[in-house]
């Protein structure tokens, strides 16, 4: 690889044909990352022409270049978005202070640790995926998936860069790792618990788009706010792939609820699963299961490394810029959930420790605009879907193991238990007629009796075009 030409290999905006130690860096771990795409990424389709977007550049246009593609043959790139001139850290000890381009000494093990945290959820989402594109409900949604998986592996490259140019031999040493440790692998699993649970079909695909890549969306806003310019600027390149990754969940979601509303009122019942449908207190189940696991991503309700990520400058707020106070928060307190005498009530606690808390609010917020989205398709059949309480079914942070319903009351253990596995998370049977709804349906502009099709197509294209070829 010492005589390519890096632009065109590997699109990029940070002069990657200047630094020699960048390009032997890459060059040692990229062969790796393609042997890992191949092993582990999706397990079909990889001869296909997939008709995908490549940013080739940051500029409008340029982000966006739609075309076929092998996804082997994808040219993942590493983009920052353009620099603000006179960029001032935004929050903390050091607000209003120059923003860094390179990593302080005192802050590199905590910033190594984000960047870590962040790189490792990006392939592991590609694995838990990967043997989805055998039952696509259409080849439009075959696409789709196929986008995410290669924006999840360039979100990989975009922390990889990081680690390779600011962190030195440790850094590389990381970036090794990040294709060491697999999705759900007893040994040597992912880093947090959601990024280790399979995504067995595509129900789940799409749940796991709308809560678990809305996550991403929330970690990666913070870490835009970040003093250290470089990974600021990366992060706020990939909020602009990670919007389709919802877009995909959402609208996911949403054409199955159109289709379930449609069954209802074809054959006047609830129970739409004799139908090829899937019933409402299904969807309820498994929005319920990835809600609750997507929330316990955001750690516990207090947390001193929070507290001191924000202080350092490190990991600044949702929307830091947007928050009518003096962005250091010391002395300031918020109400963070809590547990007293067998209630769920609040305790008063320090702002600056309860930032996880903060940023899971703005999230579950976010997450309640997409279910009224959805409830308005709901409204015809006098149906709605809802958000469970925060405290349902969580393993992190005060509610952890709790017998707490999904209305937000604390009920006996034996109760939530069985409640919980036959009304409350997916069943067995919920899980089977699912399984059995996963029928591949590859004619182009056709879709699965499960799920209503799109409203439009892909970057101006019919519905039935041939978004993946042989
Ligand atoms: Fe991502
Ligand atoms: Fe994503």
């Amino acid at each position: 690889m010492s005589s390519v030409d890096y632009a065109t290999r590997i699109p990029n905006n940070v002069d990657l044909d200047q630094d020699r130690r960048l390009q032997r860096a890459l060059e040692s771990w990229q062969p790796r990352f393609v042997a890992w795409w191949k092993e582990l990424g999706p397990v079909a389709f990889q001869d296909h022409d997939v008709y995908l977007r490549t940013a080739i550049s940051v500029a409008q246009e340029g982000w966006a270049n739609f075309g076929y593609v092998r996804m082997p043959e994808y040219r993942w790139g590493i983009f920052l978005a353009d620099p603000t001139p006179d960029r001032r850290v935004g929050f903390g000890d050091h607000l209003g202070e120059p923003v860094w381009q390179e990593v302080p000494g005192e802050h590199r093990a905590e910033l190594r640790r984000l960047v870590v945290v962040q790189g490792d959820t990006e392939p592991a989402s590609v694995e838990q995926q990967r043997h989805l594109c055998l039952t696509a409900p259409s080849l439009y949604d075959l696409r789709n998936l196929f986008q995410v998986n290669v924006e999840e592996g360039r979100h990989l490259w975009a922390m990889v860069y990081l680690l390779h140019r600011y962190f030195g031999r440790d850094g590389r040493e990381e970036a090794d790792e990040l294709l060491e440790r697999h999705s759900g692998d007893q040994d040597n699993p992912r880093i947090l618990g959601a990024f280790n649970e399979p995504t067995p079909d595509w129900l789940s695909f799409f749940f796991f788009t709308y809560f678990t890549d809305r996550d991403g969306k929330f970690q990666l806003a913070s870490l835009k706010e970040s003093a250290f310019d470089p990974l600021s600027r990366t992060c706020e390149f990939m909020l602009k792939e990670e919007a389709h990754h919802m877009f995909v969940g959402a609208t996911g979601v949403g054409r199955v609820v159109q289709r379930t509303v449609e069954l209802m009122q074809e054959h006047d019942t609830d129970d739409v699963a004799p139908f090829g449908g899937v019933n409402v207190a299904t969807l309820q189940r498994y929005l319920n299961l990835h809600f609750s696991v997507s929330l316990d991503l955001f750690g516990a309700e207090t947390s001193t490394n929070a507290a001191n990520y924000f202080a350092a400058g490190l990991k600044g707020r949702f929307h830091e810029d947007q928050r009518p106070d003096d962005h250091r928060l010391q002395g300031a307190t918020r109400a963070v959930p809590a547990l007293v005498d067998g209630q769920v009530t609040t305790r008063e606690v320090p702002a600056l420790s309860a930032l996880n808390e903060t940023l899971r609010d703005d999230y579950v917020e976010d997450c309640r605009k997409g279910v009224e989205r959805w409830n308005r398709l709901l409204a015809p059949v006098g149906a709605e879907l809802r958000l469970p309480h925060v405290g349902f079914h969580r393993q992190v942070g005060v509610f952890a193991g709790q017998p707490i319903t999904p209305e937000g009351q604390l009920v006996d253990p034996g109760t939530w238990a069985r409640r919980a596995q036959e009304e409350w998370l997916p069943t067995e049977a919920d899980r089977a007629h699912v399984a059995s709804l996963m029928v591949p349906v590859r004619e182009p502009g056709k879709m699965a009796g499960w799920i209503a099709p799109p409203s439009t197509g892909v970057h101006g294209k019919p519905l039935d075009f041939e978004y993946v070829r042989p």
